[in-house]
């Protein structure tokens, strides 16, 4: 079935995502020091990144997956956030790196790190490839950013419209059918 029209720009190219990935990494190893990692990543979103960014990474780690949705199928968030696959996660003691696509308002990974706080890691930190204005807002640390970028809804590399557009190599601005000039 065809698609209503939308525009899509490109914002962040493959071969910049794949640079800024790699100095992440780096910078990971040197701030863990060969101790093993565990790796939470938050579907859906981030497993284009996190396939990319293990794929760099020297530490060791241990991969989990949770889920967290709270857009739907729209381009505003509900405000409400949906954690799943939490339930069997054993962080205690652990070197805690959660793995996010966006932080857009902040809200998914501020639910997700104290719902982990209370797993008792022996540390914990967060990794996004992308942050948006609004989730400086939030008493948010973001420890690893790919890149900062604006307020425009984004596509790409993992991050969908309407569960569309995740297998895109870059990063991309959607403008929805009806508001493209
Ligand atoms: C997106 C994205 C982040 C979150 C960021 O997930 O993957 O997890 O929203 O938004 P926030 O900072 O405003 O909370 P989404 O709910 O679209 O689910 P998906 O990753 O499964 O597509």
């Amino acid at each position: 079935m065809p698609n209503r029209i939308e525009r899509l720009d490109l914002l962040i190219s493959e071969r910049r995502i794949r640079a800024r990935i790699a100095a992440l990494a780096r910078g990971i190893d040197a701030d863990y020091h060969g101790r093993s990692l565990s790796l939470v990543v938050v579907l859906k979103g981030a497993y284009v990144f996190a396939a990319d960014l293990t794929r760099q990474l020297g530490t060791p780690f241990t991969t989990d997956f949770i889920s967290a949705s709270s857009y739907g199928a729209g381009t505003r968030s509900s405000g409400k956030v949906a954690l799943g696959g939490t339930g069997g996660l054993q962080l205690d003691g652990r070197h805690v790196l959660v793995v996010e696509d966006i932080l857009d308002s902040g809200r998914t990974s501020a639910a997700i790190l104290d719902l982990l706080r209370r797993r008792g890691p022996a540390s914990l930190a967060l990794c996004a490839l992308l942050r948006k204005p609004a989730a400086g807002g939030l008493d948010l640390a973001a420890d690893y950013v790919g890149f900062d970028i604006g307020h425009d809804f984004v596509v790409g590399y993992g991050m969908d419209y309407a569960e569309r557009h995740r297998n895109l190599r870059g990063v991309y601005r959607l403008i929805p059918g009806g508001a493209a000039g």
